[in-house]
C-alpha cells in the first residue's frame, strides 16, 4: 500500500513538512477559552469512558444510561439504556428557557431575502412539520429522503424527523435524479421532501423536475412533500394523490408534539458517503453518541460563547452541515448561520459582507474556498471590516500552509486562533484539531486528537511509527459518534473499516507526525478523490462512464489540482468503430453528471486505446497519475505492455 497522495504531490509533501512556524494562542484567549488547561489530555486518556460520560451530562436524559460503553470489535453501544429525544436537546430544552428569544437560526437567502427562527419559533416550526409527517403515516424508525437546497425548512425537516423517531437521509441537492432514486431506494425511504427549487448563482436548481425524474423507479416512496421556494421562476407540476405542498401539510397541524423518547441507539440518520468500490455507502448515526460527540467538539473546539453568531458554510448535505450547521450548534443552545447561495453571488464579497451584516464571530469553511478567495485577491475581503470574528476554522481536505497564512492574515487579521480540523462522514465528528485556548497551530497540521480520541499512524502491519514516521491514520479505541454500520450492510462496515488492523478503525488517510507527534494529514490512500472537499470515488466516475453506449473502459483519477485539491481525469477507451471528439468528450463529461451530479464532472478526457495494465490486467492508476501530472514515471516493470504507457505520454503532451 503506498501513499498516492504522497507520491502524487511530493513537493507539496515536503514542502508541509518543512513548515517550521508555530503559533501559540495568545494569554487572552487562553484566559477566557472553554478549555485551557493542557491536563484534559491526560485526563481523558486515563479514562475515556469516564470522560466522555462527563460530557454526556450537558445533554437532557429522560432516562439515564447505566454502562457508558459496550465494545464487542466492531459493534459499540454507548450510553447503553440511555433514553433521549435529538430535537429536545437541540429545540425544547432552549424554547423552555432564557434562550427562548435568542436566534437559533440566522438564515440568508441568496436574492437577499432573511429569516430569523429563535429557538421559541423553531420549536412551533419543527412541531408542525413533526405532526405533517405523523399525518402522513410517518412513525418511528421510517426513513425520510430529504432533497432540498439551503433552507430553514431543511433543517426544521431534519429535526421534526428526529422528534418523531424516523431517520432522515439527506441527499445533498447537487446531486442528480438518479443518485437520489439510488439513496431512496438503498434507504427504502417512505417519503420525500423537497423544495420546487433551489436559487444558485441567480439561477433556478430545478429540484423537484429531477424529484419527478427520480420517482420513476422508487417503489417505497409513499408521499412527496414539496417547499415553494422559487415559487414562478420554476413552475413544476404536481402529481396528485403522492405530491403535497410543505404549506398546505403544515397548515392545520399542531404547533405541539412531544419528543419521541430514542433510545441512546436508536438510528438518527443515514448520510450516503463515497467508498473505494461500489455503490456509495449508508452510514449510519445513531442518537445519543452522535450527539455527545458534536456538542461537545462545537462548543470546545471552536470555544462558544453564549453570545457567538456561528457560522459554518458547508451545506447541509454533507456531513459537515448536519455537524456543524444543525445538530452540534443547536444542541449548544448556539446561533447558527445559514446562507443559501454561492460566495461569488451577487460579488465574490458576500461571505464578508455577511460577516459583517450578522457580526459572525466564528466561521469555518474549506481550505477549496479559501484557496478560491486567494485567486480571486484581498480587495474583496479587505472592503469589509471582519472585527466581529474571534476565531476561524477549516475542514475537508489538508489546508497548504500558504492559505493557512493568507486565511489567518487578510480573514483573521492574525488575531483569530485557526481551527483546522480533521474528521470524516463516518467519525460524526472532529477527531483531531487544536484546542484553541491550549493548542500552539502549526501551518497544515490539524495538530493532535482531541480528548477522548485516541489516533495513531501506524505501518502497514498496524506498528504505531512514532514521531517523525508516516503511515496510515487508525483510530484505536471506540469514540461516541463513530458510525455503527453501513446501512443494510453490516458485512461491508466490517470490511470497510475493521478488517485492515485488528480492533482498530482504518480511516483511508495518509499521515505523517513531526517530532512534536503533530498530526500532518496527506489525504486518502485510497481510490476515493477530494475534489473540492468532496469525497468522490474513481470507481463511481468510472461506473458512470462505461455507462455511457460509446465507452468501452474507463480508468479515473484525482489530478493534483490548485484549487480544488484535486481534479478528476479520466481515461477512456471507445468501443469499436466510436470516433473521438471534442464533442464526445462533453458529452461523456454530461453524462457523468447526469448519473452522479456536476460535482462529479471530469476535468479532462484523454481517450486511449489501450489502459496500462499489470499482466493480471489491474488497471496501473499511478502511471497514469503520474502522466497526468506530467511526472517522471514510477516502477513500470509490471506492465503487461510497456508500450502502451509511451503512446499516452506522447497523447498527454500533445493535448496539453
Ligand atoms: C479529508 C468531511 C486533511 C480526509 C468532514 C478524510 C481532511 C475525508 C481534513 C473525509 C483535514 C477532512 N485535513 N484532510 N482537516 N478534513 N479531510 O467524509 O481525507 O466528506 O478522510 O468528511 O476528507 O471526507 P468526508
Amino acid at each position: 500500500m503506498p501513499l498516492p497522495s504522497e507520491k502524487s504531490s511530493e513537493k507539496n509533501v515536503s514542502a508541509l513538512l518543512d513548515e517550521r512556524r508555530t503559533f501559540p494562542p495568545s494569554a487572552a484567549f487562553k484566559k477566557s477559552a472553554n478549555w485551557n488547561d493542557p491536563a484534559i489530555y491526560d485526563r481523558a486518556a486515563k479514562d475515556p469512558e469516564g470522560f466522555w460520560a462527563e460530557q454526556a451530562k450537558n445533554l437532557d436524559w429522560f432516562t439515564p444510561w447505566t454502562r457508558v460503553l459496550e465494545w464487542n470489535v466492531p459493534w459499540a453501544n454507548w450510553f447503553v439504556g440511555g433514553k433521549l429525544n435529538v430535537a429536545y436537546n437541540c429545540v425544547d430544552r432552549h424554547a423552555h428557557s432564557a434562550r427562548r428569544n435568542k436566534a437559533a437560526i440566522i438564515w440568508e437567502g441568496e436574492p437577499g431575502d432573511s429569516r430569523v427562527l429563535t429557538f421559541g419559533m423553531l420549536e412551533r416550526e419543527v412541531n408542525r412539520f413533526a405532526n405533517a409527517l405523523k399525518s402522513l403515516g410517518v412513525v418511528k424508525g421510517d426513513r425520510v429522503a430529504i432533497y432540498m437546497g439551503m433552507v430553514p425548512e431543511l433543517a426544521i425537516a431534519m429535526l421534526a424527523c428526529a422528534k418523531i423517531g424516523a431517520a432522515h437521509s439527506v441527499v445533498f441537492g447537487g446531486f442528480s435524479a438518479e443518485a437520489l432514486r439510488e439513496r431512496i431506494n438503498d434507504a427504502q425511504a417512505k417519503v420525500l421532501i423537497t423544495a420546487d427549487g433551489a436559487w444558485r448563482r441567480g439561477t433556478v436548481v430545478p429540484l423537484k423536475a429531477g424529484v419527478d425524474d427520480a420517482l420513476t423507479g422508487t417503489p417505497t416512496i409513499e408521499k412527496v412533500v414539496v417547499l415553494e421556494r422559487v415559487g414562478k421562476a420554476a413552475p413544476i407540476s404536481m402529481k396528485q394523490g403522492r405530491d403535497l405542498w410543505w404549506h398546505d401539510v403544515v397548515a392545520k397541524a399542531s404547533g405541539e408534539c412531544a419528543a419521541e423518547p430514542m433510545d441512546a441507539e436508536d438510528m438518527l440518520f443515514i448520510l450516503y458517503t463515497s467508498g473505494t468500490t461500489g455503490k456509495p455507502k449508508g452510514v449510519v448515526h445513531t442518537t445519543a453518541g452522535y450527539l455527545v460527540g458534536v456538542s461537545t467538539t462545537h462548543r470546545n473546539v471552536f470555544d462558544i460563547k453564549e453570545d457567538d453568531v456561528y457560522w459554518c458554510t458547508a451545506d447541509i448535505g454533507w456531513v459537515t452541515g448536519h455537524s456543524y450547521i444543525v445538530y452540534g450548534p443547536l444542541a449548544n443552545g448556539t446561533t447558527t448561520v445559514m446562507y443559501e447561495g454561492t460566495p461569488d453571488f451577487p460579488d465574490r464579497g458576500r461571505f464578508w459582507e455577511l460577516i459583517d451584516k450578522y457580526g459572525v464571530n466564528i466561521f469555518y469553511t474549506a481550505p477549496t474556498a479559501i484557496r478560491t478567495f486567494m485567486r480571486w485577491g484581498k480587495e474583496f475581503p479587505e472592503k469589509y471590516k471582519l472585527s466581529s470574528l474571534r476565531l476561524i476554522g477549516t475542514v475537508g481536505e489538508p489546508i497548504n500552509p500558504e492559505a493557512w497564512i493568507w486565511y489567518n492574515e487578510t480573514i483573521g487579521h492574525g488575531r483569530c486562533p485557526i481551527v483546522d480540523t480533521w474528521w470524516q462522514t463516518e467519525t460524526g465528528c472532529i477527531m483531531i484539531s487544536p484546542l484553541p485556548g491550549i493548542t500552539a497551530t502549526k501551518p497544515g497540521s490539524a495538530t493532535r486528537p482531541l480528548p477522548g480520541i485516541i489516533a495513531e499512524v501506524v505501518d502497514i502491519d498496524g506498528k504505531p511509527v512514532g514521531p517523525g514516521g508516516g503511515g496510515y491514520l487508525v483510530l484505536s479505541k471506540p469514540w461516541p459518534s463513530m458510525l455503527r454500520t453501513i446501512y443494510g450492510d453490516p458485512e461491508r462496515y466490517v470490511q470497510n473499516y475493521w478488517s485492515r488492523y485488528a480492533g482498530k478503525y482504518f480511516t483511508g488517510d495518509g499521515c505523517k507526525l513531526d517530532a512534536d507527534g503533530y498530526f500532518w494529514l496527506l489525504g486518502r490512500v485510497d481510490d476515493v478523490m477530494n475534489v473540492s472537499g468532496h469525497r468522490i470515488s474513481t470507481y463511481e466516475v468510472e461506473s458512470a462512464l462505461v455507462d455511457h453506449r460509446s465507452v468501452a473502459e474507463a480508468a479515473v483519477i484525482g489530478k493534483t489540482h490548485e484549487i480544488k485539491g484535486q481534479g478528476i481525469s479520466a481515461f477512456v477507451t471507445l468501443k469499436e468503430g466510436i470516433t473521438a471528439s471534442d464533442a464526445l468528450k462533453d458529452e461523456l463529461k454530461n453524462h457523468v453528471a447526469t448519473k452522479i451530479g456536476a460535482i462529479a464532472k471530469p476535468d479532462d478526457i484523454f481517450f486511449t486505446a489501450e489502459l496500462p495494465k499489470t499482466r493480471s490486467a489491474k488497471i496501473m492508476r499511478r502511471l497514469l497519475r503520474d502522466i497526468a501530472e506530467g511526472r517522471v514515471l514510477g516502477d513500470t516493470t509490471t506492465l503487461a505492455d510497456p508500450s502502451v504507457i509511451a503512446r499516452l505520454k506522447d497523447q498527454a503532451k500533445d493535448e496539453g
